[in-house]
């Protein structure tokens, strides 16, 4: 049987990124860590992102995951530059896949990408695609408002539909774009309404799980159950994980970063 996937995010975000590969590869088994704890990481320094991520990557190797995926995109952004991870078989960030997905798609000549300060500072999206397609110009806005906003459930009414209207209006015209979160792809139907269904939008869970699936040998039985490990514990948190998983789960308290 093959090891499991060990998902990681800064919170409860990730569940987008770990919902999907249930559906792609339904007999894996999963072992998620959101490290509520240290949320969000979209506000972070990347010297702190990266201790967090050594942390982390050694709890799910340590318990025994074969491949590591890495679902928040502002860990991601600062992924690339970190040495001496666990030897996993494979590690996913969201980045690549999606870039790969924007690149390869020849009438792209305009695209934007929304994320948090972290994802957007490091421009790392920027560069992989004008590294690949010099025809495209990339136009980055951080939204940082978006992410507790969806936490806090404003997704489908008139307050997200406002945020939307305010920061998207600051990007030029564009006729792709990146949602650089998490979160995103919950308020996904909004962005297409504010475009009108005008702009083709990218986002990484699907994307993530079809390229995971080229990389795991597929297990043929029922996986032993997931888990779902947070360093830290609340109530809400868990309430929130079903707005993000699509159904309830339970939420277990990892002693990772005691205090
Ligand atoms: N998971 C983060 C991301 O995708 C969003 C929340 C945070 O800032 O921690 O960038």
């Amino acid at each position: 049987m093959s090891g499991a996937i060990g998902v990681f995010d800064s919170g409860i975000g990730g569940l987008t990124v770990a919902s999907a590969i249930k559906k792609h590869l339904p007999n894996q088994q999963i072992i998620y860590f959101g490290d509520t704890l240290h949320l969000p990481y979209g506000d972070k320094s990347s010297g702190k992102i990266k201790e967090y991520i050594k942390a982390i990557s050694a709890f799910l190797f340590d318990n025994k995951c074969e491949h590591l995926v890495v679902a928040c995109n502002s860990a991601s952004s600062v992924l690339l530059s970190l040495k001496n991870l666990p030897p996993f078989s494979s590690i996913t960030n969201v980045i690549e896949p999606v870039v790969g997905q924007v690149i390869a798609n020849p009438d792209i000549k305009n695209v934007g990408i929304i994320g948090t300060k972290r994802t957007i500072n490091s421009h790392m999206y920027k560069h992989q695609i004008e590294a690949v397609r010099a025809d495209i110009t990339v136009h980055e806005l951080a939204t940082p408002l978006l992410a507790p906003m969806i936490e806090e459930g404003f997704v489908h009414d008139s307050i997200a539909e406002q945020v939307i209207h305010e920061y998207l209006s600051e990007l030029p015209e564009i006729d792709a774009m990146i949602l650089g979160c998490t979160h995103y792809p919950l308020i996904k139907k909004e962005i297409d309404s504010f475009y009108n269904g005008q702009v083709k939008l990218f986002d990484a869970p699907d994307v993530v799980a079809n390229t995971l699936k080229k990389l795991v040998h597929v297990n043929e039985a029922q996986p032993i159950s997931d888990h779902f490990y947070v360093s830290d514990y609340t109530a809400s948190f868990e309430k929130t994980a079903r707005l993000f998983f699509g159904e309830a789960i339970r939420l277990e308290k990892s002693d990772l970063f005691p205090y």
